[in-house]
């Protein structure tokens, strides 16, 4: 959108209200759940230069996943 380089990859972070109704999930709908979105978050980052240093890969048991979801 800006054609700077700083601004690739870059997305505007949406809203989750209503977001268990709105499968399949990101820009491009890639995601088929809302479990498959946490795994990408927990394990499947890309390391882009350009990536939120919030974004970490984590560990996330079955018991918290289920939770997260229900959340
Ligand atoms: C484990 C914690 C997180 C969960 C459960 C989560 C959940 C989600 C979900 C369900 C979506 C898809 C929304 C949709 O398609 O309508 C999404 C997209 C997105 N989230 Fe997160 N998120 C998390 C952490 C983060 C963090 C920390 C950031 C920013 C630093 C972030 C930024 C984004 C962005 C930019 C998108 C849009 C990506 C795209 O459209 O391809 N998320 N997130």
């Amino acid at each position: 959108m800006t054609g700077k380089d700083e601004d690739i990859g870059k997305f505007k972070v949406p809203s989750l209200r209503n977001v268990a109704l709105t499968a399949p999930y990101m820009h491009d709908g890639s995601v088929a759940t809302l479990s498959a979105v946490i795994d990408h978050y927990a394990h499947g980052l890309q390391n882009h230069p350009n990536q939120s240093p919030l974004l970490q890969t984590f560990d996330i048991s079955e018991t918290e996943k289920a939770a997260l979801i229900a959340f």
